[in-house]
């Protein structure tokens, strides 16, 4: 909906707006008296006839990302690839210059994850399509943006696991149904406000590893797995908050390339999920067809396996150098070739790219629009929310500033100083980087404490002739904070790990502060993925640990506040955070989620040995405590009923899961409370169950002795049993419902298993 205030506000503020080149011209152009110009009609009605419009070698120009101008039809060139993850971000599309040299940088989608805030996730995001809106406006951005990444975070090891939220189905599903929602839609409701992008579809999330890489990857996929794991967060994205594209993978799923599979594309995200917008292929996706799978061997073949399985748009040039021979040579016709840009056009066409700028809100957001207080501000909550404290001894933290008067705190490690490597991947200009140096000393600025820093080591190498520093402030400092982690040269796209403990120099330096430290230490590591921190954890020579993924622009800032107490941490782990040897267990192809005897188990859900820190694990400097709101304990259900009300999957049962939370400690803080099911432990036709799986979640602030009330309802889907064969069914025994770690209800399935699709 619009909102009437600011519709006169910038409706005052128009004089003449000169139409910019970047726009088709609908007023007084060549395009202006034909139906794509008509406002009343609908979008695919208009999209259709920009097309008839076009000579089949114009149409050819129109397939790929990089699209030509159409002069003869007043059509300017167009970018399609923008990048927008968490913040307007480098790309093809996208400049940083002039009135616009920079973008809000927020935390990582990994951190997002961790702060189980749908909240905040559309704040954040609606944050970043205004930006994007202004960046357009300017010259300096598309529309159209490639973004989420919502694979699952199925192995430790994977280099592109921070772009996610993380490993759950459910809470990746949550974050892309907020998130989606804050890029496409705002004000103004008869606009999309950008196009968004869900990828990689599907079953991507092998980047480089051991000589497999993610060209030539074929992902073998079980029925169950696709349906139970890897499907889930992409039929949020399009059947219920319908996304304007997603984009097909490298990878191939079951022998079949993601961009020529058509049981994926057509059968699945059209046919089930009811998609309705454009697919783009990842960028040389269709030439890893012919050139890496072998899935073809001519190129007119090629095009026809893509654009009949439904890619529409070619991210690469392969359609654009032959589409016209596989016309000629008859593997595809014309109409092919309609239909995909009909699809990108619609796109375009509900982005208000042809209609007048005059009537549209977004097309007046500006310069003043980005990096605004706001924004500054929600970048510092966003990377405060993600903090996860995992290890607290005897209150080593917060630290009390009233108490360190005089004293030297010895902030030492790669990271204490990070700027960019607080912004993950695909960022763009930050209007500002505050590491953690000057986020302490802004924060102590006007008192006696001393902050030192020593670099100490680089992420990774053999280079020690830092040590010596590090270790001489170690030794005088009366508080010593190891800042450590990983980066992009660890862990990037086309870069998976091979190892998941501490880089050994950074190992080795700890070791050596160790012997010289006056207080136990504090580890703060910021990285997107899991380390093996067990030495961390079990030593009493380490008095905190805080795991604070990559948290964009403010990060130096928000681990301050949280090590002062000024802010209590209240993220969560949105990952298992694995011992080292998980690596030497299981091979990073195996795509199989559930324990065999070569895989013990992937998440959660099913990972049979011992983890370091738990999905979940996230400590707080404040107690809460969890009770039901009712005096019921037990409830139970007839299968036989509920395929009677068959009706819809996310059917809510009756149970109203009630938990009252009570702050219990004497700071206020926010929590998070987590909901799991625990279906019966017995395996049906050789098929593990998951341990338990989350259905709910909910973070809520409250104050010290306040009691709040949080609601999960529980719907069928959280207590059906997926089947080898990916049907899904309701099976008879006791499901405990799980709140936290302790707080426990059961419900009892009573009759006959039956399938329930
Ligand atoms: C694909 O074909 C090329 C030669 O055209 C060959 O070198 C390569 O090994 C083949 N790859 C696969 C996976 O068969
Ligand atoms: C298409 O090309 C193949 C060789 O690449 C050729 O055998 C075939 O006859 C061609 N078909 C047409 C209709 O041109
Ligand atoms: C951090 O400090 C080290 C040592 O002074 C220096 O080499 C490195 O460039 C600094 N990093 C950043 C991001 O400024
Ligand atoms: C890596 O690949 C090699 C050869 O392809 C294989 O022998 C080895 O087992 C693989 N390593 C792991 C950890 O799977
Ligand atoms: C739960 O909290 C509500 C509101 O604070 C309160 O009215 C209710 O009595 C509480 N229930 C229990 C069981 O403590
Ligand atoms: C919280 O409750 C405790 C026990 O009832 C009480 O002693 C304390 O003063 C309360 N604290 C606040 C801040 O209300």
């Amino acid at each position: 909906m619009i909102q009437i205030h600011l519709l006169l506000l910038w409706m005052s503020r128009i004089s003449v707006y000169a139409q910019s080149s970047n726009y088709p011209d609908c007023q007084s152009g060549p395009l202006a008296q034909f139906p794509i110009c008509d406002q009343s009609l609908p979008s695919r009605l208009r999209a259709a006839d920009i097309v008839s419009q076009m000579t089949t070698a114009e149409k050819i120009t129109q397939m790929a990302t990089t699209a030509a101008a159409i002069p003869r039809l007043g059509i300017p060139k167009y970018q399609w690839w923008s990048e927008a993850l968490h913040g307007v971000a480098y790309a093809p599309g996208v400049t940083f210059d002039g009135d616009l040299p920079a973008a809000t940088s927020f935390a990582a989608p990994i951190n997002l994850g961790a702060s189980f805030n749908t909240r905040l996730i559309y704040r954040v995001a609606n944050a970043i399509s205004t930006e994007a809106r202004a960046f357009n406006n300017e010259g300096q951005a598309g529309l159209t943006f490639f973004t989420p990444n919502i694979n699952i975070f199925r192995d430790p090891r994977w280099g592109r696991g921070q772009e996610t939220p993380g490993e759950d189905p459910f809470l990746t599903s949550q974050y892309v149904y907020a998130l989606i929602n804050g890029l496409q839609r705002g004000e103004d409701d008869r606009y999309l406000k950008m196009a968004a992008n869900c990828k990689h579809f599907d079953a991507y999330d092998l980047d480089q590893w051991n000589g497999t890489d993610r060209f030539h990857f074929n992902a073998l996929v079980s029925n169950q797995d696709l349906v139970e794991t890897y499907l889930p967060p992409f039929e949020t994205c399009i059947r219920d908050v319908r996304v304007a594209s997603i984009m097909c993978s490298f990878n191939a799923i079951n022998g079949v390339p993601a961009c020529a599979n058509k049981f994926l594309i057509d059968t699945i995200a059209r046919k089930s999920f009811y998609f309705d917008g454009f697919v783009i292929s990842d960028c040389g996706g269709i030439d890893t067809i012919m050139y890496d799978h072998n899935f073809t061997s001519t190129v007119e073949d090629t095009v026809a396996a893509a654009l009949l399985a439904g890619t529409d748009l070619d991210c690469g040039t392969f359609y654009q150098r032959y589409a016209q021979q596989a016309l000629d040579n008859k593997t595809i016709v014309e109409s092919d070739i309609d239909r995909a840009l009909e699809r990108t056009y619609n796109a375009l066409i509900r982005l208000g790219w042809f209609d007048p700028p005059e009537q549209q809100f977004y097309r007046h957001l500006n310069k003043n629009h980005v990096n605004t207080v706001k924004t500054q501000q929600l970048a510092l909550d966003s990377a405060q929310e993600s903090i996860v404290l995992l290890k607290n001894v005897n209150n080593a933290l917060p630290l009390n500033i009233n108490e360190l008067k005089n004293k030297k705190i010895a902030l030492i490690g790669p990271t204490a100083n990070a700027t960019i490597l607080m912004q993950s991947n695909y960022y763009g200009r930050a209007p500002y980087l505050i590491d953690p140096v000057l986020g302490f000393k802004s924060i102590t600025a006007g008192t006696s404490i001393d902050i030192e820093f020593a670099y100490g080591c680089a992420i990774s190498g053999t280079d020690e002739s830092d040590f010596t520093a590090a270790i001489e402030l170690a030794s005088v400092a009366d508080v010593v904070i190891f800042f450590g982690g990983l980066d992009q040269s660890i862990e990037a796209e086309g870069c998976d790990r091979s190892s998941i403990a501490l880089p050994r120099i950074q190992y080795d330096l700890l070791k050596r502060i160790e012997d010289v430290v006056q207080s136990p230490i504090h580890v703060v590591i910021m990285s997107g993925s899991g380390i093996d921190l067990t030495f961390v954890r079990d030593s009493s020579l380490y008095g905190s640990l805080i795991w604070m993924g990559y948290p964009g622009q403010a990060g130096g800032l928000a681990i301050a506040n949280a090590i002062f107490g000024e802010y209590n941490p209240a993220g969560r782990l949105p990952i298992t955070f694995y011992p080292a040897s998980y690596v030497d267990e299981v091979s990073m192809t195996d795509m199989q989620m559930r324990p065999s005897a070569t895989n013990p188990g992937r998440t959660y859900k099913f990972y049979t040995g011992k983890a370091v820190y738990d999905f979940g694990t996230g400590l707080s400097y404040t107690t809460f405590v969890y009770s039901w709101n009712d005096q019921l304990t037990s409830f139970s259900y007839s299968i036989d009923l509920l395929m009677k009300d068959n009706y819809d999957e996310k059917h809510v049962l009756t149970v109203l899961l009630q938990v009252n939370v009570t702050n219990t400690g004497a700071v206020a803080g926010d929590d998070v409370v987590l909901a799991y099911i625990l279906p019966p432990q017995l395996k049906r036709n050789g098929q593990t169950p998951p341990i338990k799986q989350l259905f709910g979640f909910k973070r809520i602030h409250l104050n010290v002795n306040e009691t709040g009330q949080v609601f999960f309802p529980l719907e069928i889907s959280a207590i059906l049993t997926v089947a080898h064969d990916g049907s899904k069914w309701l099976h008879p025994g006791i499901y405990h419902i799980l709140i936290g770690q302790t707080l426990m209800r059961s419900i009892e399935l009573q009759g006959k298993s039956a399938r329930w699709s």
